[in-house]
């Protein structure tokens, strides 16, 4: 017999049942379902709602019942549809009448919108640590390459010279950004709300804060339409993962091409690369694909959520049980991706001299040089068509700025002299780049200091 069948004379059809259940996938949340349930009762008892002695008696069976699931003593059935049905069914097996009051003043509507809430909530800082992990790698990788000159790219044409440490602090700051999101995620999804009853509340006298503040909340929601209806909070977690696996899939784009032999500028370990089953020379770059891959399932997610949501009158509707799934997946893939991600970027080699030797071409000292015909007084207009026009000489002759010899330079314009070839020198075209956020030893220092602070005020202290 169901719990809602008061006023049903015959079954449910087999496949309504197995469509209608939930129980496959919300049983994740048993934790968070039978936490919302002792606060649940304790406050009930308290408020004299229940006998005390009999939210006591509730108490206690729901946290044998936890402790049965967790040891994997209990599990559940489609028979009784979800989390929420399915521990209560069994509390009442367990205590008899006692359990039957436990769903006094509350819906499965408010119910689940707590348990969303704090499963989400309780995901958050295990993503957040995975990504500030992450970045403390990039501090790390960014500090042993101060000097590891390599180009910019803008198209991915060679723009400017920088170093791998600067490259590194870029992904560490997109990450950093990605982190306060989750934070901000985190601080307004802080609302509880149970007490939302169905959709307007209850004629019990309940004590909402009092739940919230045994169950760790900061706040209550205001308005109980909005606290059963609402997953915005859900749809902004789907956001905000959706934003940082970009970031790692543009990461892995980047390592995809850097481990090819065009470019040969890192190395994956042998742990997290794959081999062909036909090309005995093969060593591929899969997990990076896979990231790059799985922001795909993220976005899906996200767009899976929206969509949902997008059409419903308040205030539940059964349509946002399909919620849960791909929120989950989500998450799951996310945490996944994390650790084997970090540990790639952690064991990867790095080939410097690669880096240099493309940095050497494409005269991405171009830039340098004007500035060196600006620095001795001619307006940056002129000195850049001046350049050009030397690039174009050292195509068509085969010949690099650094190779080209004075006399050449002099056919151009007088202003070149002897220290032409200090300026384009790429090293001093790294270090003269003193601005803030620039790629000299310098700034790439402050940057490090930073993300260092950024990290040890969240407890990252061996950065
Ligand atoms: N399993 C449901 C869900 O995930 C719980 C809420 C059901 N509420 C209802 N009125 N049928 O959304």
């Amino acid at each position: 017999m169901k719990l809602w069948s008061g006023r049903f004379d015959s079954d449910t059809d087999a496949l309504v049942d197995e469509l209608n259940a939930s129980i496959t996938f919300d049983e994740r949340m048993y934790q968070e379902d039978i936490d919302g349930s002792i606060a649940h009762a304790g406050m009930l008892g308290a408020q004299g709602i229940i006998d005390p002695a009999e939210a006591d008696k509730i108490i206690a069976a729901l946290r044998e019942i936890r402790q049965d699931i967790a040891d994997g003593k209990l599990t559940f059935s489609i028979a009784t549809e979800d989390i929420h049905m399915s521990v209560e069914t069994e509390l009442t097996a367990r205590i008899g009448d006692a359990g039957k009051r436990l769903h006094t003043a509350r819906s499965r509507n408010d119910q689940v919108a707590l348990d969303f809430r704090m499963y989400l909530k309780n995901r958050i800082p295990q993503i957040r640590d995975k990504v500030l992990t992450l970045i403390s790698v990039l501090h790390d990788r960014a500090g042993e390459n101060l000097d590891t000159i390599m180009p910019a790219y803008t198209h991915l044409q060679r723009a400017q010279p920088t170093t791998f440490a600067h490259y590194m602090m870029a992904y560490a700051n997109m990450l950093r950004r990605d982190v306060t999101r989750l934070e901000d995620c985190l601080e307004r999804m802080d609302e509880m709300p149970l007490g939302s009853g169905a959709c307007t509340g209850t004629t019990y006298p309940i004590d909402r804060r009092r739940v919230a503040g045994e169950l760790g909340f900061a706040r209550i929601t205001e308005n109980s339409l909005d606290g059963v209806s609402d997953r915005d909070y859900a749809l902004e977690l789907m956001s905000d993962l959706s934003i940082l696996m970009m970031h790692l899939s543009r990461f892995s784009e980047e390592l995809i091409l850097w481990c090819s032999w065009e470019f040969r500028f890192v190395e994956m370990s042998d742990a997290y690369s794959t081999g062909s089953s036909i090309m005995p020379q093969k060593k591929n770059p899969d997990i990076a694909e896979l990231v790059r891959g799985k922001t795909g399932r993220v976005y899906g997610s996200l767009m899976g959520l929206l969509t949902v949501m997008k059409a419903l009158p308040l205030a539940y509707n059964k349509d946002m049980q399909e919620d849960k799934e791909q929120v989950f997946d989500a998450v799951d893939t996310v945490n996944n991706c994390l650790p084997v991600f970090t540990a790639m970027v952690q064991t990867m080699k790095v080939h410097p001299e690669n880096m240099r030797k493309a940095a050497a071409q494409g005269f991405i000292n171009a830039t340098d040089c004007a500035d060196y015909l600006v620095k001795k007084g001619m307006p940056f207009r002129d000195a850049y068509t001046i350049v050009g026009r030397l690039v174009n000489h050292c195509i068509a002759t085969g010949q690099t700025l650094e190779s080209l010899p004075l006399e050449d330079y002099r056919k151009m314009s007088e202003v070149f002299d002897r220290d032409v070839y200090q300026a384009i020198d790429l090293k001093t075209c790294v270090e003269t780049r003193l601005v803030e956020g620039g790629p000299s030893e310098k700034s790439v220092k402050a940057q490090l200091e930073s993300v260092a602070a950024f990290l040890k005020e969240r407890g990252y202290h061996e950065a």
